[in-house]
């Protein structure tokens, strides 16, 4: 397929053909990942927890994420790489703009960041900048303390209103691509047919244009997962393996399951 891209991304949402994300932090990782056939890399804020051993994303500093950015991106390889902007690094447009640069230079070629409405002008922002923006809503991790735990989002129809409202915003503020986290499978699938953008989804049902999982939780290597997570590495034996399972498990329609699945 050659390098991926936006274009490349739209066209296969266009298509109505799924895409994979697979989280990485490191350039092995990031080199399987890309062997595995995945359409996009995500160097998540998650690594505060599976890498640093935090219990939540918070600790995370721009610094960080640009060490494993420049990692990841060292692998070389066809995957888009996407990065998230870590916890208040983007709290208003000035700050993001500087915590972009420093992941772009690192070797990003998107950053992610974590919020609706409230973001329309850093995205709006970043984006005439040359700096593309993957938004995140739903269970948004950094807002954990804000939630009281890590809970499925939307499930009232004034929630349900209010993810689909900053979906739409986001999209007309500019953002490229969508991660919809932890939300009922018909509200995303609803957002991903109404949206022009391609929505990733984790948690959020087969009714999005794409499934993302942090590796480690796929490997069967994190203590606790939740129930959206599947244990490909048990069912393969390899980390190749269960990575190559996972990307032809979601572009058959395999993955995610109504077992992994809120309604
Ligand atoms: O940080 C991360 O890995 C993420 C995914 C869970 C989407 O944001």
């Amino acid at each position: 397929m050659g390098k991926i891209t936006i274009s490349t991304l739209d066209r296969m949402k266009t298509a109505g053909e799924k895409f994979v994300c697979i989280t990485a932090y490191d350039a092995t990782f990031a080199r399987l990942v890309n062997e595995a056939g995945a359409e996009t890399i995500l160097v998540g804020d998650s690594l505060g927890m599976v890498l640093q051993g935090h219990d939540s994303t918070i600790p995370v500093t721009v610094e960080d994420m640009a060490y494993h950015t420049a990692c990841v991106a060292r692998a070389g390889g066809d995957a888009l790489v996407i990065a998230d902007l870590p916890f208040m690094s983007y709290d208003r447009p000035e700050t993001a703009m500087d915590s972009a640069t420093a992941l772009m230079q690192a070797g990003a070629q998107m950053v992610k960041m974590e919020g609706g409405v409230w973001l329309s002008d850093t995205i709006s922002a970043l984006v005439e900048r040359g700096i593309p923006v993957c938004a995140h809503l739903g269970l948004t991790p950094q807002s954990v303390n804000a939630f009281g735990g890590f809970k499925v989002q939307g499930r009232t129809p004034k929630e349900a209103k209010s993810i689909l409202a900053d979906a739409v915003e986001i999209q007309d503020a500019g953002a490229a691509l969508l991660v919809l986290e932890c939300v009922p499978a018909p509200l995303a699938a609803d957002i991903s047919s109404k949206l022009d953008i391609p929505v990733i989804g984790i948690g959020a049902g087969a009714g999005t244009d794409a499934q993302v999982l942090v590796l480690h939780d796929l490997l069967g290597l994190s203590p606790r997962v939740p129930r959206f997570v599947r244990n490909f590495m048990a069912e393969t034996g390899s980390v190749q393996d269960a990575l190559a399972a996972f990307v032809a498990a979601v572009k058959a329609g395999d993955f995610p399951a109504g077992a992994h699945t809120y309604d």
